[in-house]
C-alpha cells in the first residue's frame, strides 16, 4: 500500500463498504477500531463528511451487540431523554460530559434515520423504542450509510490490531507505541512533513499497516467478551497516557450469599412492579488510571470502594430510586428495577426495596383485620403474587395465622418489611451478563465537543469505552449515535 494525499485522491468515489483499501489508500483520514454501534455510525458520518475511513474489527460479524440488544429487536433510543439535560439519565464520574453530543445528535435525528430507511419500529415503555422486526435491520441500515459516500468506507474484519504509533510530525519521529519500532519509511515522512495530510498514526494490523489523520477507537465495553468485547480501547487509552477508570459490570443482576437466599430460591421467576432504591457512595474524586485487564478480571467487584469510577452516582445528592419490575432469580434479583439500581450501588451497602410502592399496606392490613378471617398470605395475595406472599409469611409464625388473629403491631411489621425491604447483595452476575460497562477513558481526558483527546491530536473515544454510561432503555445506544456523530464532524 504506497503512501498517497488519500483524502484529494478518492474523496469523491462512492463503493460500499470493502475488505480492499483503495490501491492509493495507504493514508486514510481516519482509521476507526470497532465496528460496533459507534464505529459504524461514526464510519458513516465521517463518509458523509468526504471522509476516507477504514473500519477494523477483530471479530468476524459488525454490530454483534446490536443484533442481540433488545432480545433481538433492539431498544435502539429512548424519546424521553431530556434534551436540555440529557446527563441525569447518564452514570459517569462526569455525566454532564455527554450533554454537548447528545443535544447535538438527538432522539428524533436517529428516529428520522431509522424512519427514512423505512425501519418500522414501536414505543414498548417509558420512551423505549424498539424495531418492529429484527434487530438486523438497524445493522443493514448501518452497513447502507456506510456505502453511502461520498467518502469512503473501508472495513478488515475479522482483523487484530497490533500496534497503533504516533508519528511525530516533525522529521524526528517518536513512537507511542512499544509494541512497533518508530517508522523509518521515506514516503510516511513525506506524508507527515508536507502538512496537507499529515498522517498522525500508524496502524498496524495482521493485514497490513496503515496511515491516519486519525485515529477513533470505538472498542466498547467489557461484558459479553465471547462476542468480542475486550479491553483493547482502555489499554490504548493507558498507552497513550489518558487515565482511565476503573471498570466494573453495570446493568447486571445482583447475586446474594447463597445461604442468605435459601429461602427466596422457590420464588425464581416471580416477577413484579417495585420501587428500589440505594444510596451511592459519597462524592470521590477523580480516580487514578488503573489496570483495565486487573479490573475487568476482577468481574464482580470494582477497585477500591470510592475509586470505582462511580464518582457520578457519588455526588448525586441523597438516595437513587427506580420504579419497575423485578423479578426473583435462583441466585437473586434481577429484572429493570435491579438493572437500573446497579448501575449505582455500591458493593457492601444495602438496597431498599418497597414491594407494594403504591400501598398503604398497614393501613390495609388493619382494615382487613377488622372484617376477615382469612389468612394473612390469603389477604396479601390482594397485591402481590401468591407464591411471594407465602413465603413472605412462611418467615414468622405469626403472620401465618388468620388475619384477625395477628397483633396489630405484627401486623405493621409485615407492612414495614415488604415495604422497607433491606438486602445487601453479595455482588453481580459479572460481565457475562452485565449490559454495560462502568468506568472507562476519563472524560476530563476528552473534548465534549468532538471526543478527542486533549494531549493527543486526532485520538478519539467514542462509544461505551469512554466512562460514560446510561440507564436501560436505550440510552446506551444514543450515546453510541450521539458521541460517533459528534467525533465524525471533527474528522
Ligand atoms: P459495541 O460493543 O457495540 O462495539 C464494539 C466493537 O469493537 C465490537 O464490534 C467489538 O468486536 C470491537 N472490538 C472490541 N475489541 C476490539 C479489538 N481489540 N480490536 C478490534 N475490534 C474490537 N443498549 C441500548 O441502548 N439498548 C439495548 O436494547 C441494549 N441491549 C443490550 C443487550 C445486551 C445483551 C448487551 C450486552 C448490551 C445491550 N446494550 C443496549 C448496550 C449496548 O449494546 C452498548 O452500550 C453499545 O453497543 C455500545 O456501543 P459501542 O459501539 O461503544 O460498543
Amino acid at each position: 500500500l504506497p503512501a498517497g494525499p488519500a483524502r484529494r485522491r478518492i474523496a469523491l468515489t462512492h463503493t460500499h463498504p470493502s475488505s480492499a483499501l483503495p490501491p492509493d489508500a495507504a493514508h486514510v483520514d481516519a482509521v476507526v477500531i470497532g465496528a460496533g454501534a459507534a464505529g459504524l455510525f461514526c464510519a458513516a458520518q465521517a463518509s458523509a463528511r468526504g471522509a476516507t475511513v477504514l473500519l477494523i474489527d477483530h471479530a468476524s460479524a459488525v454490530a454483534e451487540k446490536v443484533r442481540i440488544s433488545g432480545g433481538g429487536r433492539a431498544n435502539f433510543t429512548n424519546q424521553w431523554l431530556d434534551v436540555r439535560a440529557p446527563h441525569k439519565h447518564f452514570v459517569g464520574d462526569n455525566p454532564a460530559f455527554c450533554r454537548s453530543a447528545l443535544s447535538r445528535f438527538t432522539p428524533q435525528d436517529f428516529i428520522a434515520l431509522v424512519d427514512a430507511h423505512g425501519i418500522a419500529h414501536h414505543e414498548k415503555h417509558k420512551g423505549q423504542l424498539f424495531c418492529d422486526h429484527s434487530a438486523q435491520d438497524l445493522i443493514d441500515m448501518l452497513l447502507a450509510l456506510c456505502g453511502r459516500g461520498p467518502g469512503q468506507v473501508s472495513r478488515w474484519q475479522p482483523c487484530r490490531v497490533t500496534a497503533v504509533q504516533a508519528l511525530n510530525a516533525s522529521r524526528t519521529e517518536t513512537s507511542s507505541s512499544t509494541s512497533i519500532p518508530p517508522s523509518s519509511s521515506s514516503s510516511e515522512r513525506e506524508t507527515a512533513d508536507t502538512g496537507i495530510h499529515p498522517a498522525r498514526y500508524r496502524v498496524t494490523t495482521e493485514r497490513g499497516s496503515v496511515l491516519a489523520t486519525s485515529v477513533v477507537v470505538a472498542t466498547g465495553g467489557l461484558s459479553i467478551p465471547k462476542i468480542g468485547a475486550s479491553d483493547f480501547g482502555l489499554r490504548l487509552a493507558q498507552q497513550f497516557g489518558l487515565r482511565v477508570l476503573p471498570t466494573r459490570p453495570g446493568l447486571v443482576p445482583l447475586t446474594f450469599d447463597a445461604q442468605d437466599w435459601a429461602p427466596f430460591v422457590p420464588l425464581a421467576g416471580v416477577a413484579l412492579p417495585v420501587r428500589i432504591s440505594t444510596v451511592p457512595a459519597p462524592a470521590s474524586d477523580a480516580a487514578p488510571a488503573t489496570n483495565p485487564a486487573a479490573s475487568a478480571q476482577a468481574g464482580t467487584r470494582p477497585g477500591k470502594a470510592g475509586q470505582d469510577g462511580k464518582g457520578a452516582a457519588a455526588k448525586r445528592a441523597g438516595p437513587v430510586s427506580f420504579d419497575e419490575d423485578l423479578l426473583f432469580t435462583h441466585r437473586g434479583l434481577s429484572g429493570p428495577a435491579v438493572l437500573q439500581i446497579s448501575s449505582y450501588w455500591q458493593p457492601g451497602t444495602p438496597l431498599t426495596l418497597n414491594l407494594l410502592p403504591e400501598v398503604d399496606l398497614a393501613d390495609e392490613l388493619l382494615r382487613a383485620k377488622a372484617s376477615s378471617r382469612k389468612r394473612v398470605a390469603n389477604e396479601l395475595a390482594r397485591w402481590l403474587p401468591a407464591r411471594l406472599a407465602d413465603a413472605w409469611c412462611a418467615r414468622d409464625p405469626v403472620w401465618q395465622r388468620a388475619i384477625d388473629q395477628v397483633p396489630d403491631k405484627a401486623l405493621q411489621q409485615l407492612a414495614a418489611s415488604l415495604q422497607r425491604w433491606q438486602l445487601t447483595p453479595s455482588g453481580t452476575e459479572g460481565y457475562r451478563k452485565a449490559e454495560v460497562t462502568l468506568g472507562g477513558v476519563d472524560t476530563r481526558e476528552l473534548s465534549q465537543q468532538t471526543l478527542e483527546a486533549k494531549s493527543r491530536p486526532g485520538l478519539f473515544f467514542i462509544g461505551e469505552v469512554v466512562d460514560i454510561t446510561g440507564w436501560l432503555g436505550g440510552y446506551n445506544f444514543q450515546w453510541a449515535w450521539a458521541s460517533a456523530h459528534a467525533c465524525a464532524q471533527a474528522l
